[in-house]
């Protein structure tokens, strides 16, 4: 069964060829969802949420879709393709939650998020509290790898001092 999405508009971004690996909130640049004009009127009351979900289609990916994925951020560590978040997925759907700063006509502005400039914006969702946020979330596999502070980092792409 083939299915087709239509974007729904575009995000734009400071990042032309390297992103980080996770939004990282305090990125500096300009970061904002353009909506086609037949969606815009669909952003009503969204700016009553703190943060939202953005889905889109990774569109520019180069290598083959494995099964198998070693994070470069966590060593030599294989794992599932579906236990990671690997952009290089049989339906390349990426998903970033990410602060909302305020919608403008057809922006919506937002912090710092980790996708190439152009990418196809598939859809944006309310992250709503106590429904989205899971008080007993694990770090699942990720634990094995040691000091989660300094990983998260890593993940963020965020310089750190050791
Ligand atoms: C590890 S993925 C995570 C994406 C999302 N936060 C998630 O968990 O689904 C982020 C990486 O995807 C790559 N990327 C971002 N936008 C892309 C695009 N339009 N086409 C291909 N690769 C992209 C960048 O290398 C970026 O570091």
């Amino acid at each position: 069964m083939d299915i087709t999405y239509h974007p729904i508009g575009v995000i734009h971004t400071p990042y032309l060829e390297k992103a980080p690996y996770q939004p990282v909130e305090s990125d500096e640049g300009e970061f904002y969802l353009e909506i086609l004009p037949e969606y815009v009127s669909g952003l009503k009351d969204l700016d009553s949420f703190q943060y939202i979900y953005v889905l889109y289609h990774i569109d520019r990916l180069t290598r083959e879709v494995s099964m198998k994925v070693e994070p470069i951020w966590a060593g030599e560590i294989e794992v599932g393709l579906f236990a990671s978040r690997s952009p290089l997925r049989p339906n390349p759907i990426g998903l970033s939650v990410v602060k909302l700063l305020r919608v403008d006509g057809n922006r919506v502005k937002t912090t710092g998020l980790d996708v190439f400039d152009g990418t196809p914006l598939l859809d944006i969702k309310p992250y709503i509290k106590d429904l989205d946020s899971k008080a007993d979330a694990n770090y699942g596999w990720v634990e094995k790898t040691g000091d989660l502070r300094h990983l998260a980092l890593h993940i963020l792409g965020i310089p750190h001092a050791y």
